[in-house]
């Protein structure tokens, strides 16, 4: 449901009065793939792409939640909240309310509808605008105000412990701390940030390969274990060694006997891939467009061939995007194993990139994909609607 106002009129319709809104976007990750949970560094953006949250109080001790695009309600007793999701859509909003009830917030009975356009399933952070969304909502109903980082750390722990999705922090704290126009450029040991302008002369044009990925299920869980694996091993060689941020590519040579051959090279491509992170940002904040392209390509080609989180349908997309000379760069963007594959094209040429693409993409796959050209955008915030 696009529209604010009918959006407005169905939660009071079905709950009776009239709500305050709140908005949180998805994302688009420019470059750092598995970094933040490696404590190193990631460069998303958050887009135009967004969930939006209508919340009333009520009075009869139960949070009931409405989504408007499945048009499914759910309803529980805030006495007898699970303390973990039972896998279904609630499960986000559900863990944000007893994240906060485990932080000591007393979180009174509510309505909360839910609606957004951030497709599921492909990699631009869909569940993160959610449980953002709620946050600024159930916080709101409290009456207290938390500070963007404070609201990603509580959304990551929703996701982590209730959802039960290993995932870092990135795309709750883009969706947290984004600007318009901005790329954030995010320290994720220290939580430090650092916004960086992007060029109007370029466009970032997203394409959906179709195939869907969820963080609750096996590949990502996978990823993460290995990544853990070899950090352990870099550790007993050199105890200074707590994350894959805090290694070097020398240190992993060290210890490269000691690994099995798929352990080594999903930390060879995190530990490049921060650096071409760090890189990417210079690159960026110097106006190097050329360089920042040819570091989302260096970035695909690790992920692909290194972290193996890539697709057949993405390696696909980003074959026919480099084979155009308008493209800038290209690479499969968020978790990995399906989702959009980002495109950077001047913006003058991005529809024809665009449709280009569609028609290539269809002819050597028979998939039709969706087509997002985005805009970097405001992260959450109240909706002010008179
Ligand atoms: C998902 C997770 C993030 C991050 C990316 C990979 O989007 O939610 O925390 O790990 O995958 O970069």
């Amino acid at each position: 449901m696009e529209n604010v106002n009918e959006f407005i009129a169905l939660h009071q319709e079905r709950f009776g009065a009239k709500p305050a809104l709140f908005r949180a976007p998805g994302r688009v990750n420019l470059i750092g793939e598995h970094t933040d949970y490696a404590e190193g560094f990631v460069f998303p953006a958050a887009i135009d792409l967004t969930t939006t949250v209508a919340i009333t109080p009520r009075t009869d001790g139960q949070a009931v939640l409405y989504s408007a695009n499945f048009e499914k309600e759910a309803r529980v007793d805030l006495a007898t909240l699970p303390s973990r999701g039972t896998g279904q859509w609630e499960d986000y909003p559900l863990g944000v309310l007893a994240m906060l009830r485990q932080a000591g917030i007393e979180v009174p009975a509510f309505s909360l509808s839910i609606t957004g356009n951030v497709p599921l399933g492909a990699g631009l952070s869909s569940s993160a605008s959610i449980e953002v969304a709620t946050a600024l909502a159930l916080l709101h109903l409290t009456g207290k105000s938390w500070s963007g980082p404070e609201i990603a750390k509580l959304c990551q722990k929703a996701e982590n412990h209730y959802v039960g999705a290993p995932v870092g922090i990135m795309d709750q704290f883009v969706s947290a701390c984004g600007a318009e126009d901005h790329a954030l450029l995010l320290d994720c040991r220290s939580l430090e940030y650092h916004l960086a302008p992007l060029p109007h002369e370029v466009e970032f044009v997203l394409i959906n390969t179709m195939v869907k990925h969820a963080h609750a299920d096996g590949a990502y869980k996978i990823r993460r274990a290995e990544v853990a694996e070899g950090t352990d091993i870099l550790h007993q060689e050199n105890p200074g060694i707590h994350a894959l941020r805090d290694a070097t590519l020398q240190d992993l040579e060290q210890v490269k006997s000691r690994m099995s051959d798929n352990v080594y090279r999903r930390c060879r491509h995190i530990i490049s891939e921060d650096d071409r992170t760090v890189e990417a940002a210079a690159a960026l904040d110097a106006g190097n467009l050329k360089k920042f392209g040819s570091l989302l390509v260096a970035a695909h080609a690790s992920y692909r061939d290194d972290f193996e989180a890539s697709c057949p349908e993405a390696d696909i997309l980003v074959e026919l995007a480099l084979e155009r000379p308008e493209c800038i760069g290209a690479r499969l963007t968020g978790g990995g194993f399906g989702g959009c594959t980002l495109n950077l094209v001047p913006s003058k040429e991005a529809p024809a990139f665009a449709e280009a693409l569609k028609k290539r993409y269809k002819e050597k796959t028979s998939i039709d994909a969706d087509i997002y050209r985005c805009r970097a955008s405001a992260g959450a915030h109240a909706l002010n609607v008179k």
